[in-house]
């Protein structure tokens, strides 16, 4: 294959260098297009086919539903790896020893008090708010708690930055949850697991002694690992361009949190169960919804399906059904909601519209059924995504800081009015 791509406009012809990945996937380094064309820009809203970066983090194949951290299975990972592995898998590039694993996780538990006064904050907002707005909120406010910005040149700044953040999110995202059920706020206990902290922080009721359940810490670590990192996604990509402008770690990763709540990325977890609970009120009929998906003067979309890379499956979202099935049958929880859910993907599977666009279930689909098992409530299931997402955000905000990536700063083609003359006001 040739190294170099021709671009001719206006009959000159200039070449660009093509950049092959370890994958084989290739990019022409426009780079210089402005410079060599005097001017001439590309444009590609919501960036379908632009490459920002190169990263050596997470590969994807929407076509062949490929999906690896630094090289390993995501079915692998699921199956035998811990949350916190991953963590540090993404983050640093390679699987911990057992001593590195401890030792991270000690140095993240050294890390994870919030300042108390992180309670007036939360106590300031209205119990109706969001938990993502509150999150993002807190997440934001720890850059006030923590004003140090973080020496990118220097190894041991970047780690503590990483083992605090890794500690003290957890504790955010319990105090979310519990300040809007009106429970006092727990720190949790240093001797047990990451995962079965999260859980002791968001579900210890003051008055009983709190019992970790195995199914469900397994279930959430297996969920934690399948949203851990996923590429340039939009929420990942808001990280690491207000990362680029210098911002501080916390600055940046509030910025990701708000990108995840929206309804078409994150927020989709929330959307669907609210979907799936108003086809059940409805009466189960889940054609009539299937119609209003197709119907293109219907603003309704059937969430969970479809995504920007995938056009073939998403194998988390097969991951996922597998462990929605098992989860519940595990926890002995019936949910007609499950049912309906497959009828919906069985439909889909089966019709043309979803078919030749190429439309599958993503990771979303069968999420909320777990988190719901679980007891978690549904304005809190997009913070858990978060909770998951966040070793990626990290992973991909330190490699943007140590490559010295310049700026993100798009270009745009202006459409609007050409030059013309004010008019006073009195002559309008
Ligand atoms: N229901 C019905 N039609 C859909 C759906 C859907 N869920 N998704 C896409 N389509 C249709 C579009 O209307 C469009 O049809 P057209 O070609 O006739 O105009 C076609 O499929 C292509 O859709 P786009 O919106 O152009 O695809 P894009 O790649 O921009 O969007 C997205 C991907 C945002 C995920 C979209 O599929 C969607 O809105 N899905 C529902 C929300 C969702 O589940 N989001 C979670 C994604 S996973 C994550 O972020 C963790």
């Amino acid at each position: 294959m040739s190294d170099k791509a021709t671009l001719e406009i206006n009959g000159n012809k200039h070449e660009f260098p093509l950049i092959v990945g370890t994958e084989n996937e290739v990019a022409i380094d426009i780079k210089t297009l402005r410079g060599v064309t005097g001017g001439v820009t590309t444009i590609d809203a919501g960036y379908k086919n632009t490459g920002s970066c190169e990263s050596e983090i997470t590969f994807l194949d929407g076509e062949k539903g490929i999906l690896r951290y630094r090289g390993y299975s995501i079915e692998e990972l699921a199956e035998e790896a811990d949350f916190l592995e991953v963590a540090y898998l993404l983050i640093f590039g390679e699987l911990p020893t057992k001593e590195q694993h401890d030792k991270f996780h000690a140095d993240i538990k050294s890390k994870s008090i919030v300042d108390d006064d992180v309670r007036k904050i939360i106590d300031a907002f209205p119990k109706s708010a969001h938990p993502m707005g509150v999150l993002s909120s807190l997440t934001s406010a720890l850059t006030a708690f923590n004003p140090s910005s973080v020496n990118v040149d220097s190894e041991e700044d970047m780690y503590n930055s990483v083992v605090k953040i890794l500690g003290k999110f957890p504790v955010l995202v319990a105090w979310t949850m519990r300040k809007k059920q009106g429970l006092p706020l727990d720190y949790g206990s240093n001797t047990l697991g990451y995962v079965e902290n999260v859980l002791k922080m968001m579900f210890k009721q003051p008055n009983e002694k709190y019992v970790q359940n195995k199914i469900i810490v397994d279930a959430l670590d297996k969920l934690l690992i399948l949203h851990a990192d996923h590429e340039q996604n939009c929420s990942t990509s808001t990280v690491r361009i207000v990362g680029s402008s210098h911002a501080g770690l916390f600055a940046s990763l509030s910025a990701g949190i708000s990108a995840l709540w929206g309804p078409l990325h994150g927020g989709a977890n929330q959307a669907v169960l609210e979907m799936l609970e108003a086809i059940k009120e409805d009466g189960g009929d889940t054609k009539k919804y299937m119609a209003k998906a197709k119907d293109k003067n219907d603003p309704f979309r059937l969430m969970g399906f479809g995504h920007r890379v995938y056009k073939n499956f998403d194998p988390r979202a097969r991951i996922i059904k597998k462990a929605a099935d098992e989860v519940l049958a595990d926890l002995g929880v019936e949910d007609p909601i499950l049912e309906i859910a497959k009828g919906l993907e069985q439909e889909a599977l089966n019709d043309d519209y979803f078919v030749k666009r190429k439309l599958y279930p993503n990771v979303d689909f069968y999420s909320g059924i777990i988190y719901r098992a679980m007891g978690i409530p549904t304005d809190m299931f997009t913070v858990m995504f978060a909770l998951g997402r966040l070793p990626g955000w990290i992973a991909q905000w330190r490699e943007m800081r140590l490559r010295k990536e310049p700026i993100g700063r798009p270009r745009q083609l202006y459409v609007g009015e050409t030059l013309r003359p004010f008019k006073k006001l009195e002559k309008r």
